[in-house]
Formats: structure tokens, sequence, C-alpha cells
């Protein structure tokens, strides 16, 4: 692209912070390597040591280059709501800076067992659109997950009278560059599309927030990244888990341009480093 970049954002997604005794690897072995299926929801500790390594070199690049940098969290910050795991989680983002996030569907487990969402509703108390870059880009925020269910439902759904208020909000910002975050996806690749997973009405959503001006839509949920061009508009990336226990580990890095985006995938190899593929 011919114009210089006006911010690179990181967009993680899917961080799945388990309670924080899992942070200390003796009882990681003791607790969650002998038991994948409880592992399967809650995170690797060395990958989260691999995901702030690498953060750290992004984070010094962007400061050399005098350029922006926006953090992104679609979602699923949690492995099951619990309060240490917002706790766990929280204290990783904020050693980063501000992030922009939206809730996941495990977020809300304890609201969905007929809980109070009190954990919830005290991490996300407001998902207001917030201006970044002296309001050059606008990150709108959408909650997905109106009827999820721990266990059994892992599909998405949105409340139209937050769908057409955020399209109300998009129309108002005609010259930023407006930014969509949700946690789950507006289409998937084949391999890795699951109906069990999937956002109801998604093809209708994508049209309308098209229709309405979002410029990209940020999503997670499926573990897996994916930038390729979709089957129809909006501009739509799914950022994979960095942290996932016993799956592949992915992020992006995206650069905004005043025309477009240019995006690239962060890996981790078996030396447990990220790099860009
Ligand atoms: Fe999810």
């Amino acid at each position: 692209m011919s114009d210089n970049p006006i911010a690179r954002i990181v967009h993680l997604s899917d961080l799945h912070f388990g309670e924080q005794l899992v942070n200390r690897e003796e009882w990681w072995h003791r607790v969650c390597a002998p038991t994948p299926v409880q592992g399967r929801y809650t995170h690797d500790y060395q990958a989260v040591r691999a995901l702030e390594r690498i953060l750290h070199e992004i984070t010094e690049q962007a400061t050399t280059s005098d350029l922006p940098l926006l953090l992104v969290h679609t979602g699923d910050l949690t492995a099951s709501g619990k309060q240490l795991e917002f706790q766990t989680g929280q204290s990783f983002l904020s050693r980063l800076g501000t992030v922009h996030q939206v809730p996941g569907n495990h977020d809300k487990w304890d609201f969905a067992a007929g809980k109070p969402p009190v954990h919830y509703q005290a991490h996300f108390l407001s998902l207001e659109s917030t201006p970044s870059c002296e309001g050059r880009v606008i990150f709108f925020r959408i909650d997905t997950n109106r009827h999820t269910q721990p266990f059994w439902d892992a599909t998405g759904a949105v409340e139209p009278s937050s769908l057409a208020a955020i399209c109300s909000e998009l129309a108002r910002h005609p010259d930023a560059i407006r930014i969509v975050l949700m946690h789950h996806p507006l289409s998937v690749a084949p391999a890795h599309d699951n109906k069990q997973l999937r956002l109801d009405n998604r093809e209708t959503i994508a049209q309308t927030l098209a229709d309405a001006g979002a410029d990209l839509v940020l999503t997670g949920h499926v573990h897996v990244s994916q930038y390729e061009p979709q089957p129809y508009p909006p501009l739509h990336f799914i950022a994979g888990s960095a942290t996932q226990m016993g799956g592949p580990k992915s992020f992006l890095v995206i650069d905004v341009y005043p025309t477009g985006f240019d995006v690239q995938q962060y890996s981790i190899g078996p030396d447990n480093h990220f790099r860009s593929i």
C-alpha cells in the first residue's frame, strides 16, 4: 500500500485463562496435563510466556516506528467466567496496555448456568464504542452471546436492537476507519465451520454491517486464524487462540492504512516461540 500505516492492531482472541492455579507450572503438570478434557478449556502457561515475549518485541517495533499499537481481544478471555479467571486474564492484558474487548460465550458461563452474571458484568461494564488514534480509528463492539448455554450451546445470536444501535452509530462516523469487534465469526472456512458454533443469521448480519459502513470485522471463537477473502462483505478476520491447550496457537497483527489493511499471522513453533508466517 502506498500510504504509511496509521496504526498497528494486535488481534488476540480466546486466551481462555483458567483459574489462577494453572499459572503455576507444578500445578499445571498435576492438574491439567493428565486430563486433556479439563485442559482443553484452559490456557497453556508456556504459550502465555511465549506470547508475552513476542508482544514485547512487537511493542518495541511499533514504538521504534512511532506507530500506535492497538490491542484487541475478541472474547473468551476466561475458561468458564469465574472471578479468578477474569482476574488472571485481566492481569495479563493490563500489562500490555489498554485492550479493546468483547465477551465470548465462555465468559458468560456462570450466567448461563443460572447464576447472576456478576463477574461478566464487572469485567464488561460497557460495550460502547471506543475511539483511538484521535478518532481516526473507532472500535464498535457487539455482544453475540445472547443465548449462551454452557457445554451444549456455543452458537451466537445478536439482539436486533443492539445491531440496529451499532449500525446507526457506524453511520454517524463516515470519515473514521470503522472496526467492529464481536466473538462469533461472520463466516468460517468449510474445514473449520461447525454449526454448533455458528452465529444465527450470520450472512444477514454481515450484510447489515457492510451496508452500515463497517470497514473491518474482527472475531474469534473457532480457535483458528482466518484472513483469506470471505464469501461476502464486509472484510472479516478471525484470530485463533494464542494460548489454547493442545491445539494450534496463533494471533494476528494488522496494519491499518487509510485505504485498507495488511494482515500477518503469528504462530507458535516447536521451540515455543511465536513467529510471523
Ligand atoms: Fe467461544
